[in-house]
């Protein structure tokens, strides 16, 4: 969690480059912001609260940071409240080092112990602080400044991305150890930041640094090096992303400029994939994963509700498949096939509890497969494979179009497993037909003046069978989150099993019935059991079965293939939240207590 940027080189204004990189970042952690300027000093300025709040902090001084070399942070707390105080950057005591970290140090106590024994004063609750002491005690000897800083990262343990800086020094000094860093390369500018968009407005060349990597950087260059202080080659890759798609064209919300974005996201997904003549879908990454004897995803939140759903389609394609919940994996009993395909479903790569459950299989021999948005992310290195579901940059906390690429591409992933040609044209074609059909959910639906009048209701229930239950935990997940009013997703048929005792009339059920197969008559039949009990219903359907006879309100969906429909019926809960969230006045792209990307187990 939290974010780092650092910029190096001469900037028209470094403070600038600096704020405006932790503006791209504050989706990672928004409860206090921080930077430092370095030039025969170190200038810190820290603020509680979001980004905002420092920026008039700046914006009161007489004097503002300067300096052609700066690191920032946005930070989502996990040791210590959000308080100026606890706010990254930290210094030590004569203010010559200051450092940014994301992560835990988990040895952090007894080296404060140690530290506080030498009689240096902590003036933070943080686990970081003890960085920038240990690495001023190190300067404090006859040690060059990068012997100091390995001699520093040789005591601590933990995860971490770390950047510091040194009064009178023109370098950064950077690492990371489970934690996202990448550098960015310029013309005689170079950057670091937790994430790409960061920097993606001065360049688009950029160096993924590896666990152990040990980076410099200068307005003459960057250099790599291992804990032992060899130099490692490293490549530097050109993203494609551009600036423009991570900023919010024009919507209000990211949130809703990605939900937008979903069809122009999945025709990118399926490009060059599927053969509409001979209904072939080829996937080269796939080329040598073979036919598992089993499959077990592993995922959190919202990709874990798209393993949900991948379960389904292993199982219609003949592989047994499981999906776990990746924090109850890695530590829990779960028996980990030697020759079965471990999917890690994850759009950041960066879900600290996925890859602990990633490595776990790893460590026990399995094959692994990283199912994923961001090229060169953590999981996607660390995997034996990896599929990318090519959305383009999510930004709203609230994953949306990832959700949909995430399906699509687990269609594409079961189908090419499974090497499967029986009756794959027509779900090749209804591949083919996702976009504009989500497309036509977007122009035609009617979900702002549905939720209009719920919004005083504070209890929402998502039903849905088959593969309609991932997604109807999925709308009520992102309901939840963004609305910060209960929601809970249920199979239809588990309904008169427990929850039906808390259906009353103030607890609209949104029901999501498509065709008009055994499955969808069963779940009418869960619809007029909340019916009877007077709840508000909101059908989500293809107009296929008579569902709307016994709906208050309908979101309509095009027919499509059983395969395709979750897609639809999912895009039209996103709204639902959207608009909820919104007339509710809530933080739609940064929802409280939550973070986009989760890397503390
Ligand atoms: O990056 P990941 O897909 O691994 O993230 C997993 C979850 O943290 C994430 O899906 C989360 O549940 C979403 N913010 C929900 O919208």
């Amino acid at each position: 969690m939290c974010g780092i940027i650092g910029c190096v080189g001469h900037h028209d204004d470094t403070l600038d480059v600096v704020l405006d990189g932790l503006e791209t970042l504050e989706y990672r952690g928004y409860d206090s912001a921080g930077v430092a300027l370095v030039d025969d000093s170190i200038d810190v300025q820290k603020k509680q609260g979001r980004l905002e709040a420092l920026r008039t902090e700046i914006a009161k001084r007489d004097v503002t940071p300067t300096g052609d070399v700066g690191i920032g942070h946005t930070r989502w707390s996990t040791h210590g409240p959000p308080t100026d105080a606890n706010a990254h950057p930290h210094t030590d005591e004569a203010g010559q080092v200051a450092v940014v970290h994301n992560g835990i140090i988990e040895n952090y106590q007894s080296l404060r112990d140690e530290l506080e024994a030498e009689g240096v004063t902590f003036t933070s609750d943080t686990d970081t602080e003890v960085i920038p002491h240990l690495f001023a005690a190190y300067l404090e000897t006859d040690l060059s400044t990068e012997l100091a800083f390995h001699r520093t990262l040789e005591r601590i343990d933990g995860s971490y991305a770390i950047a510091a800086v040194v009064a009178g020094d023109d370098r950064i000094f950077a690492t990371r150890n489970d934690s996202p860093l990448v550098l960015g390369i310029g013309e005689n500018q170079y950057y670091l930041a937790s994430d790409v968009p960061a920097f993606l407005e001065y360049t688009r060349d950029v160096v993924y640094l590896d666990d152990g990597d040990v980076a410099i950087i200068d307005a003459d260059g960057w250099d790599v090096t291992d804990g032992d202080g060899e130099s490692v080659d490293k490549e530097v890759s050109t993203v494609t992303w551009s600036a423009e798609q991570t900023g919010k064209s024009g919507y209000e919300h990211y949130m809703l400029k990605e939900i937008n974005e979903q069809p122009t996201a999945l025709r990118q997904g399926l490009s060059g994939r599927l053969d509409e003549l001979a209904g072939d879908i080829t996937v080269e990454e796939l080329d040598d994963v073979g036919f598992p004897e089993t499959v077990h995803f592993v995922a959190c939140g919202t990709s874990y509700h798209a393993a949900l759903y991948g379960v389904e389609l292993f199982r219609e394609v003949g592989v047994p498949a499981q999906a776990f919940l990746a924090s109850e994996y890695a530590t829990g009993p779960a028996p980990i096939p030697e020759d079965g395909l471990i999917v890690g479903v994850t759009q950041s790569g960066e879900t600290a509890d996925t890859l602990s459950a990633l490595r776990e299989a790893q460590g026990r021999g399995a094959k692994t497969l990283a199912l994923t948005n961001v090229v060169g992310s953590t999981a996607a290195r660390e995997c034996d494979h990896a599929l990318y579901i090519r959305s383009g940059p999510e930004i709203g906390v609230a994953a949306t179009k990832t959700f949909s690429s995430q399906l699509t591409a687990l269609n594409l992933l079961a189908e090419t497993i499974a090497d499967n040609t029986r009756g794959s044209r027509d779900l090749v074609l209804a591949l083919r037909d996702v976009p504009s059909d989500i497309q036509q959910v977007l122009d035609e639906t009617t979900a702002e003046a549905i939720v209009d009048e719920y919004v005083d209701n504070e209890s929402f229930f998502f039903i849905g069978r088959g593969l309609h239950f991932p997604v109807a935990l999925e709308g009520a997940l992102k309901f939840k989150e963004i609305t910060y009013e209960h929601a809970e997703g249920f199979a239809s048929g588990e309904l008169k099993h427990g929850p039906l005792a808390l259906v009353t009339s103030n607890t609209p059920v949104f029901a999501i019935v498509t065709g008009n197969d055994e499955r969808a008559r069963k779940t009418i039949g869960n619809v007029k059991e909340v019916e009877a009990r007077d709840a508000p219903v909101i059908a989500v359907t293809d107009g296929q079965s008579d569902v709307e006879r016994y709906a208050d309100h309908v979101l309509e969906i095009p027919e499509t293939h059983q395969r395709t429909a979750p897609m639809l019926a999912n895009v039209q809960l996103q709204l639902v939240a959207y608009h909820m969230a919104n007339q509710l006045g809530r933080s739609i792209d940064k929802p409280r207590n939550l973070a986009k990307s989760v890397t503390v187990e």
